[in-house]
């Protein structure tokens, strides 16, 4: 992340060496800290997309090695997929009692790259009712902490300035035909002309990240719930990286007549725990893919 830091986003050819070197010491200390040794697995779950090729292509390889080596199922998972799944490693919602969530749940997955709402009727049955038109709702945060000045990732640095003060800027919402897209590409020039003083004097940073931080929240809240009530969804399900945004996860919970479930912050940015849940679930359903899987970097979901 520091190295990623220094350039102000991800650059795909530092990432995938970067994913060389740490690909085997974090298996090591994956398994060291599970407490458990190769002979204790059961199968070998991995991202095959979607995501950067080359990223993409370490875990993969690495993968195929390990179940080849130990002659261990291999399973393929989708990336967005397997943020869902953090779901069923999440605490139930409070005042719920069931475990697992039920169908059809109505998944928001807002992520650096992604910003979907999809609608989920069973294990790996999904249907995709809204995506972004431009930029995914992490790159806005992304970007805009930039044009700010603020460090990589800009997410939990717009949400630590925003959270001293309340903002009374109020940014302008995105108007789209489909009803469950979003747009974020209008909102982030707009803070650009506001940083940059075209529209008088420049308001103060707080401010600034205040009132864009309640734009975006206000726009994944209120379009997620209509599509919930639109398709009849019983619960929602927030994950993704931006769902780590607290702000976010408040306005969700206190604003949806359904119960919701975000897991932690921990398991709601990239992690492998929600690959592994995702890859039971998938193995569960008899899918081992070949040894020769190829990575899918434009890979989508629904
Ligand atoms: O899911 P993720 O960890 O990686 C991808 O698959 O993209 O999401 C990363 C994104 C970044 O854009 C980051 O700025 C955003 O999640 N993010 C946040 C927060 N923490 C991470 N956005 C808003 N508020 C946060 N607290
Ligand atoms: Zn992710």
């Amino acid at each position: 992340m520091e190295l990623h830091a220094r350039y102000g986003g991800v650059v795909p050819e530092l990432a995938s060496r970067q994913h060389v070197e740490a690909i085997v010491p974090v298996l090591e200390e994956a398994l060291e800290r599970a407490g458990c040794t190769l002979e204790s697995i059961d199968a070998v779950a991995v991202t095959t997309g979607p995501g950067l090729a080359g990223a993409l292509l370490v875990g993969a390889n690495a993968a195929k090695a390990m179940a080849y080596a130990i002659d261990l199922p291999l399973v393929a998972v989708n990336h967005l997929e397997g943020h869902i799944y953090a779901a069923w490693l999440a605490d139930a919602p409070s005042g719920e009692d069931v475990r697992e969530p039920r169908f059809p749940v109505l998944c928001l997955i807002v992520s650096g790259g992604h910003t979907d709402l999809v609608l989920m009727t069973g294990h790996g049955r999904y249907r995709r009712l809204g995506e972004t038109a431009d930029d995914a709702a992490g790159e806005a945060f992304d970007k805009v902490a930039r044009m700010m000045g603020l460090g990589f990732p800009g997410g939990p640095e717009i949400e630590r300035l925003a959270g001293q003060v309340s903002p009374t800027l109020r940014l302008p919402r995105a108007r789209l035909s489909r009803p469950y897209d979003f747009s974020f590409s209008g909102l982030k020039s707009k803070v650009l002309r506001l940083v940059r003083g075209e529209e008088g004097p420049v308001p103060a940073a707080p401010e600034l990240a205040a009132a864009f931080q309640e734009a975006v929240v206000d726009a994944l809240v209120t379009k997620t719930l209509a599509a919930a009530r639109d398709h009849e969804a019983v619960e929602v399900i927030l994950v993704g990286g931006v769902a780590a945004n607290s702000v976010l996860r408040r306005s969700l919970s206190e604003r949806s007549p359904l119960p919701v479930r975000i897991p932690s912050a921990a398991l709601c940015t990239d992690n492998g725990a929600m690959i592994a849940a995702c890859g039971w679930w998938r193995l569960q359903d008899g899918e081992v893919a070949r040894l020769d899987v190829d990575v899918q970097p434009g890979l989508r979901i629904g």
